[in-house]
């Protein structure tokens, strides 16, 4: 596991989008046809997806050849709700980039026969050839897509109950009140994202330093459901200094040493070559 720590939310954001393109364009054409992104909702990702815009319309970038498959989505509202999945990535991301409609995968929280669904994602998945990198973000209290504490560590693509928690956490994009929040989701496994090639972990803000704290320095567990990304072989987690609160003073230094040092070999200086200068922050 790599731990970035950035100064702040934005420099999280894009270090993440840099990130991504610079893989989108390396993977695409020379190595595969198509690039297969796994990808999140919630606050966390939107500056991400914003700096993804940015590189496009700066031709940096084009996702004519990627596919993205969504982590989850709420039952029980309709696709056009404006807090359902389906309406975030569009608002958010797939309106402001030339992703073709056919390339866009969201789980559908509507369908008639939901576990078919469930089961049929999986397979879209495999039929794509697997996700290349997923991005993640992780609630409070650790859980990853709608992998809620308990859950399986080899859960694949299923239907959750929210925990209470999520819901109240949640209720913040249904004007505060829990009644309004959808209780169940279909949601990706944890084995299903740690069979990806690569995941990218998005942490930031105080309120997730004690979940940074239960997936870094703790062991594997099904409470805190993203500790399970410890076994994955390339996981790196992006945090800002704040999300950083609860962890030991020792392991803070000890990531961001790697980095300094890891920054000196040639093979990981991939920045070097990613100068977009008229956007660059
Ligand atoms: C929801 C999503 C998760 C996301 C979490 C955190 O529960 N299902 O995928 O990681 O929210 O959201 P935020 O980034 O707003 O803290």
């Amino acid at each position: 596991m790599r731990l970035i720590i950035r100064d702040n939310k934005q420099e999280v954001a894009n270090w993440i989008a840099d990130y991504v393109v610079y893989k989108i364009n390396t993977v695409v054409p020379a190595l595969k046809e198509h690039f297969v992104l796994g990808l999140p909702t919630g606050s966390s990702p939107i500056p991400i997806y914003q700096r993804l815009i940015e590189l496009y319309k700066a031709d940096k970038v084009s996702f004519q050849n990627v596919i993205t498959f969504n982590m989850d989505e709420y039952i029980g509202i309709p696709e056009n709700h404006p807090q359902s999945y389906h309406s975030f990535m569009w608002k958010h991301l797939f309106n402001h980039i030339d992703i073709p409609e056919n390339n866009v995968n969201i789980p559908n929280g509507n369908a008639i026969d939901l576990e078919f669904e469930c089961a049929e994602y999986e397979e879209k998945i495999k039929r794509a050839g697997g996700i290349d990198l997923f991005i993640a973000g992780i609630g409070s209290d650790g859980h990853i897509a709608f992998n809620e504490p308990g859950s399986s560590l080899s859960s694949r693509t299923r239907i959750k109950l929210l925990t209470y928690d999520t819901i109240v956490a949640n209720s913040r994009f249904f004007d505060n009140d829990v009644n309004k929040v959808p209780k169940m989701a279909i949601t990706i496994g944890i084995a299903t994202i740690m069979d990806a090639k690569e995941v990218i972990v998005i942490v930031t803000g105080y309120n997730k330093a004690h979940a940074l704290d239960k997936i870094v320095e703790q062991g594997v567990n099904h409470i805190w459901t993203a500790s399970m990304l410890q076994l994955h072989p390339h996981c790196i987690i992006v945090c800002d200094e704040e999300s950083t609160m609860e962890l030991k003073v020792g392991t803070v230094k000890y990531f961001k040493d790697i980095e300094i040092e890891m920054g000196k070999l040639p093979m990981f200086s991939y920045k070097k070559n990613m100068t977009y200068p008229d956007i660059e922050r």
